[in-house]
């Protein structure tokens, strides 16, 4: 590596600079065309989108609001008939709805009931144009929305605790709805696995809660304050601490949705832990077990493995799935421990490679909890999978700089992680540097790889090393592989990750800190071209770049939150993607390669 070669198939391309346009801007030779937008029709009956006079009716058939995760299922051979399933992650009621119908001190309850079916996953049925590359929404028994009205089942060890136990579910087996949905993954059985992020905001009354042992458990999940600024409370006492202290419980977890069926009850997954899932992705183990991976997005929170005890059954018929599912209710929780190679002195904070020229070392995976044996003295196996953050912190793991989205890359067999940023690490933060987050303001994030022992992903020890330390490449505090610097796109903030089937890694960012809209970047991550990061495209004002999904014909990302550094939406940031004077709309977009005769061409193929 750290000399330039060829451009390798799936990133030949001319990179897109860095820029503030209020679009999708994305290479010569390349196409476009927005795929689903908010509010527009998901399940029959849909009325048509009516930003004026919404109503929680329309919502719960229409598309939710804030589009993170993509998931594309192709159901046939060649891709051209696909299930696209998408999270909806939060809402942003100041710009759902006309500024002189929304107060947020007394939102309505028909605005409070409109931002519930706003919440949680849609299902479509698309068709992939062969000649144009565009993806088209079609009618279909997919079609499907989740909400946080939606029933679903609890399972695993946690079902049924006592911790889970409300007054409307005596059983602590059955949840309405899913929220705070991040990114996610689509497993090799062909459901999707979504994790609940940051659901501690929804909940009022935390300070209210005086049970010393019950507050201190809500604290190290973030939940606070009195009343919160959605006021849901208001409407619905699950919302409420005070009246209901274990609803917090029943969010927090990894979700399974099956696109394929669309009468199944969706699932949330205790065995995998509770935190602030950012998502769940799947690799299959050496002697066919499944593992998946999850990272906590928050400042010094830890990256999670679940290794199952049962055995994958390849394939995505309904008997594979139902059964590869229940793969996920019992086996091993692991959290990771990076440990660094290098003497402490030579992470000194300036982010310069240190003399063995890399930031890596080694890791091991700490088991807390398996089937129901605790690992953690002082917590049953119980209190391990509901209050995982406090189990963990017995063990020593290493306190990450925000993991986002890991994922396996199918070709090379290693693991990546994205962290996003921390501001707080540092003298004056609430942990020194080290040598796999080695910024004490680490404004930009990085990229972390690690290879398993043997390539095996139910090992418990494992290599790593930075493959991007982000920012602007002109700075000294930047990595990029070992590439030239001086032909790299600047990149700050990744988020969401992905692989092409060559094995490139696609990261879409989420805060770029360098003045710049967020974007979608491509980067080799072997040979010679390791490291040559460029800007596949950028996204609107306002927006974080979501998704991201990458086929040889299209690549898909979700714009999340366009205009949303607007305060209200009496003066709009953005107007993408309808254009004129209209209000912004998270949506999907498709990005395809103009090929000759009319023909598509390949993605990042010259
Ligand atoms: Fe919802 Fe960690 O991004
Ligand atoms: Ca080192
Ligand atoms: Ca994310
Ligand atoms: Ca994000």
């Amino acid at each position: 590596p750290g000399r330039p070669g060829r451009p390798v198939p799936g990133t030949d391309f001319e990179a897109v600079p860095p820029n503030k346009l209020d679009a999708v801007t994305i290479p010569e030779g390349y196409d476009q065309r927005v795929v689903i937008r908010w509010g527009d029709a998901v399940e029959a009956g849909a009325p048509k989108f009516d930003f004026a006079k919404q109503t929680a009716a329309a919502q719960a058939k229409q598309f939710g609001y804030n589009c993170d995760f993509v998931g594309l299922i192709p159901q046939d051979p060649l891709g051209i008939r696909n299930l696209l399933v998408v999270n909806h992650e939060y809402t942003t009621e100041v710009h759902m709805f006309p500024a002189d119908q929304y107060d947020p001190a007394n939102p309505t309850e028909e605005q409070v009931k409109i931002a519930w079916a706003a919440h949680g996953l849609s299902v479509v049925q698309t068709f992939r144009d062969p000649i144009g590359g565009a993806l088209h929404v079609t009618p279909s028994r997919y079609n499907r929305r989740i909400t946080l009205n939606t029933p679903f089942e609890v399972r695993g060890p946690a079902a049924g605790s006592k911790f889970l136990k409300t007054s409307a579910d005596p059983s602590g087996r059955k949840v309405l709805g899913t929220q705070n949905n991040c990114a996610g993954g689509v497993t090799p059985w062909g459901t999707v696995l979504s994790g609940e992020e940051n659901v501690n905001q929804y909940f009022a009354n935390a300070d209210k809660v005086t049970d010393p042992v019950a507050s201190a458990r809500l604290k190290r999940y973030g939940f606070s304050g009195t009343a919160t600024t959605r006021k849901w409370e208001r409407y619905d006492k699950r919302w409420d601490l005070a009246q209901e202290p274990n609803e917090a419980n029943r969010f927090g977890w990894v979700v399974e949705i099956d696109p394929n069926d669309p009468n199944s009850t969706p699932v949330k997954h205790t065995a995998l832990g509770r935190f602030k899932h950012e998502a769940a992705n799947v690799k299959i183990t050496k002697d066919g077990r499944v593992a998946v991976y999850s990272g906590d997005d928050e400042r010094f929170e830890y990256i999670y493995k679940f290794v199952s005890k049962g055995k994958y059954k390849p394939g995505d018929s309904a008997h594979a799935r139902r059964h590869n599912s229940a793969l996920l209710d019992e086996g091993t929780l692991y959290v990771g421990r990076f440990t660094g190679d290098s003497p402490a002195a030579e992470i000194d904070g300036t982010g310069k490679l240190p003399a063995d020229g890399e930031f890596d070392g080694v890791g091991e995976w700490i088991p807390l909890a398996s089937g129901t044996k605790s690992f953690v003295d002082g917590f049953t196996a119980e209190e391990i999978y509901v209050f995982t953050r406090q189990a963990a912190d017995k063990v020593q793991p290493t306190k990450m700089d925000r993991p986002e989205d890991i994922q396996p890359n199918p070709v090379n067999g290693r693991i990546y992680a994205a962290l996003t940023n921390n501001s707080q690490r540092g003298p004056a933060g609430k942990a020194n540097v080290d040598e796999a987050n080695p910024r004490p303001n680490n404004r930009n994030g990085h990229i972390l790889e690690w290879d398993e022992e043997g390539g095996d992903a139910a090992s418990t020890k494992f290599s790593w090393r930075l493959l991007l330390v982000c920012g602007d490449p002109k700075t000294a505090d930047t990595y990029f592989g070992g590439f030239p610097k001086d032909q790299v796109s600047p990149i700050s903030c990744p988020d969401n990750v992905a692989f092409d089937r060559h094995g490139n890694l696609w990261i879409s960012t989420d805060g770029n800190a360098l003045g710049a809209n967020d974007g979608l970047f491509s980067v080799p991550v072997d040979g010679p071209e390791r490291g040559h990061v460029k800007q596949f495209l950028s996204v609107p004002v306002g927006a974080e770049c979501c998704g991201p999904v990458v086929t040889d014909h299209l690549v898909l990302v979700a714009v999340q939150h366009p205009g949303e550094d607007a305060p209200s939406s009496a003066n709009p940031t953005s107007h993408w993607p309808d254009g004129g004077a209209t209000q912004p709309r998270p949506s999907i977009v498709s990005v395809w390669k103009k090929g000759r005769w009319g023909q598509v061409g390949r993605i990042g193929v010259k």
